[in-house]
């Protein structure tokens, strides 16, 4: 651990030989496509399929009154071809089978539809009559909280900020959309599914096809992104491919389209926030208040957690936090990486600056003066908290100091310059999981466990902490992951999949080591050994901590006087997140996810077509992502820390902590060059002029 070797299958995915899901060679596979309801809300009155059954090669067309009967409904989204009733435009209604991708994609055309539509509601508002608070929002976190009397600390603060932000839909943009190859063997399926997390499908399959989990064999070797849209739970086309394959006694291949990927898998919610900061005349915060309001579509719920990290941020003695829902005629949303911390910073973190303007007080200062010894809300210590450190360092190595804080004040021919920044921060957590390794009397290892590499180089990371454990040569330890008959692993989401997995293997491997010392002296039998581990125990001995990572991010943009443009020079940030187990890859990790940030900031927006109640934006022609010659110098400075509450490993996970506060980061460099205060992402030129 703290080397950094190149990916294991690094090569591998350079070369092209690879393998994603869509990709795998399966004899007599057949093709399906899916068909979007053109119906905003409603209810199907006909589906007419013989014109799509007629055409060359078509095989099959599934809808609600031929496809198979779903055992389970505990997810509503996952409860496809079901039910006549449209709940937002571009659901799934019916699925095409043909002997071709072309032949089921011109099927999926000819398929009529008619419905009985209803008017539609899919515009989020923060006066929405159907707004309620949500027993709880994602992550199982309270709505709402409440410490001291927030009114009282506001208004007896010297100093007050109360502010709205907006932030828009954004979708998220693997490269690889979703595709799945499913098939039956009897009642045992097996499938090859681009997703983030094999045991979750594996579950969730199991549920709607009313068979044992054993039954289902997710294989997921090469996944090429996710960002929280394959995390989860099954996602739509693993449940059609299966559905299909079982109509059509074949395997059947499903791939969605960039098209797709925008209405059927889930997007960031817009949100809608009000933060209010008050401070007294030397900037210790008095109140703090953050009021959340996001979005849900009608087929279930989803509350993203948007006002949580407040509750962790910053000292403060009055304080309080809500979240509000509606559920509208739209998709439902999803994950996006650091789900709630990402939106949810955007506004704290740039009322911290509004209210640094407001006491002329340093922003960098400022957050210091409110570093928090306890975990503000409940009382905990923190496990390692470095949040200062990060704002140092970040600073030192920024050049902070160089910075005039007025707006306006720094010039550079036709260009404004402006700096900015933020703090990061997000929670560090693992969750159970199991892990498998095998010694061989050639003296090589093998280590198993169902994780999945969506990118991240986790693959890597973790055999590096099998290397480190076994104590051995990295050439004789070989690891398989991304197969859900290994056994159960939580998901590659939350930061947390390094902490989860790797604690596993961890323990796989010291059982091992110590059961060939023990019964064998050291040298491993003719039979060879095969030793496996399950955390579940372990997790439940963790002393209460707040644990979390921090960071600190710096940005340099320039605003061009007459068009508004924005570039981003520069950007710096510096984390806190425990052992880094490969820097190369964390670095990577952190880059990109600053990357998505300034995207968030600068460029991402989903436009909602209130006539229809769609995004229309669904490429990237329309909705638009940073390329590469948006992206400036990026520079990570990963701090030392050493936190013994956390793992053996002592890893906090740096999947997502680069994204929080990148879009504040921004937005504030953009004030300090313009003195235009954006309040609603993206930061467009128009905004500016
Ligand atoms: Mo991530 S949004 O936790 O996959």
């Amino acid at each position: 651990m703290g080397a950094d070797p190149v990916r294991l299958e690094g090569r591998d995915k350079v070369t092209g030989t690879a393998r994603y899901a869509y990709e795998y060679p399966v004899s007599e596979a057949l093709y399906a496509w899916p068909v979007a309801s053109p119906f905003t809300k409603g209810r199907l009155t006909l589906v007419n399929p013989d014109e799509a059954l007629a055409a060359r090669g078509v095989l099959a067309v599934l809808w609600h009154s031929n496809a198979y009967r779903l055992q389970s409904r505990e997810n509503e989204e996952l409860y496809l071809l079901q039910e006549p009733t449209i709940a937002y435009r571009g659901q799934f209604v019916a699925l095409v089978v043909a002997d071709t991708l072309e032949a089921a994609r011109h099927g999926a055309d000819l398929v009529v539809l008619e419905a009985d539509t209803q008017p539609h509601d899919a515009v989020l508002t923060d006066r929405h009559p159907g707004l309620y608070r949500p027993v709880r929002v994602n992550g199982g976190f309270q709505s709402d909280t409440a410490v001291g009397d927030f009114d009282a600390g506001m208004a007896g603060a010297a100093v007050r900020v109360d502010e709205r932000y907006e932030t828009p839909a954004e979708h998220n943009n693997p490269m690889e959309p979703h595709a799945s190859i499913a098939w039956w063997d009897g009642d045992e399926l097996t499938v090859y599914d681009s997703t983030q997390y094999p045991t979750a499908v594996a579950e969730g399959l199991a549920g709607l096809f009313g068979i044992e989990t054993q039954s289902v064999r997710v294989l997921a070797e090469h996944i090429g992104g996710g960002f929280g849209v394959k995390g989860g739970n099954p996602r739509p086309a693993v449940v059609l491919a299966a559905m299909a394959a079982r109509h059509v006694g074949h395997p059947v291949k499903v791939a969605l389209t960039r098209q797709h990927q925008f209405a059927n898998v889930g997007y960031r919610t817009p949100t809608i926030q009000r933060v209010r900061l008050g401070a007294d005349a030397s900037g210790q915060l008095t109140a703090i208040g953050h009021d959340a309001i996001s979005q849900s579509s009608e087929v279930q719920e989803f509350a993203e957690q948007t006002a949580v990290l407040t509750r962790w941020m910053y000292a403060g003695p009055h304080r309080r936090t809500t979240h509000r829902l509606v559920r509208l005629d739209v998709p439902t949303p999803a994950w996006m990486r650091a789900p709630g911390e990402t939106p949810g910073s955007f506004a704290l973190e740039s009322a911290l600056d509004e209210l640094a303007m407001a006491g002329g007080w340093d922003p960098v200062e400022l957050r210091i003066r409110n570093d928090a010894e306890l975990e503000p809300e409940n009382g905990l210590r923190y496990s390692s908290r470095n949040l200062v450190a990060c704002l140092r360092e970040g600073a030192r190595r920024f050049g902070w100091e160089r910075r005039d804080p007025r707006p306006r004040a720094h010039r550079d021919g036709d260009w404004l310059i402006g700096t900015g920044m933020a703090s990061s921060s997000l929670q560090a957590r693992a969750q159970p999981s199991t892990a498998t390794v095998r010694a061989h009397p050639d003296g090589h290892f093998h280590v198993l466990v169902n994780a999945v590499d969506i990118g991240t180089g986790a693959r890597t990371a973790l055999w590096q902490i099998a290397v480190d454990e076994l104590g051995v040569a990295p050439e004789r330890v070989r690891i398989s992951i991304g197969d859900s008959s290994i056994g159960r692993a939580q998901g590659a989401g939350g930061s947390l999949g390094t902490a989860s997995w790797g604690w596993a293997v961890t323990k796989a491997c010291r059982e091992l080591c110590e059961q060939l010392k023990r019964d064998h002296r050291g040298s491993v039998p003719a039979a060879g050994l095969e030793v496996s581990a399950d955390t579940t125990a372990d997790l439940k001995t963790l002393q209460p901590y707040a644990r979390y990572s921090f960071g600190a991010q710096f940005c340099q943009v320039r605003v061009d006087l007459d068009t508004g443009e924005v570039r981003v020079d520069r950007m710096l940030g510096a984390f806190a997140a425990g052992r880094i187990v490969n820097p190369r890859m964390a670095r990577s990790q952190l880059i990109g996810a600053m990357t998505m940030g300034m995207s968030m900031a600068l460029l991402e927006e989903g436009v909602l077509d209130t006539q229809y109640g769609a995004y229309v934006n669904r490429d990237f022609a329309t909705y638009h992502i940073a390329a590469c010659a948006d992206v400036p110098a990026i520079e990570t400075y990963l701090m030392d820390e050493e936190d013994t509450h956390l793992n053996p490993m002592g890893v906090k996970g740096v999947g997502e902590l680069g994204i929080v506060g990148a879009a504040a980061a921004v937005a504030n460099a953009v004030y300090h060059a313009t003195g235009v205060r954006v309040r609603e992402l993206p930061i467009r030129l128009d905004k500016l002029l």
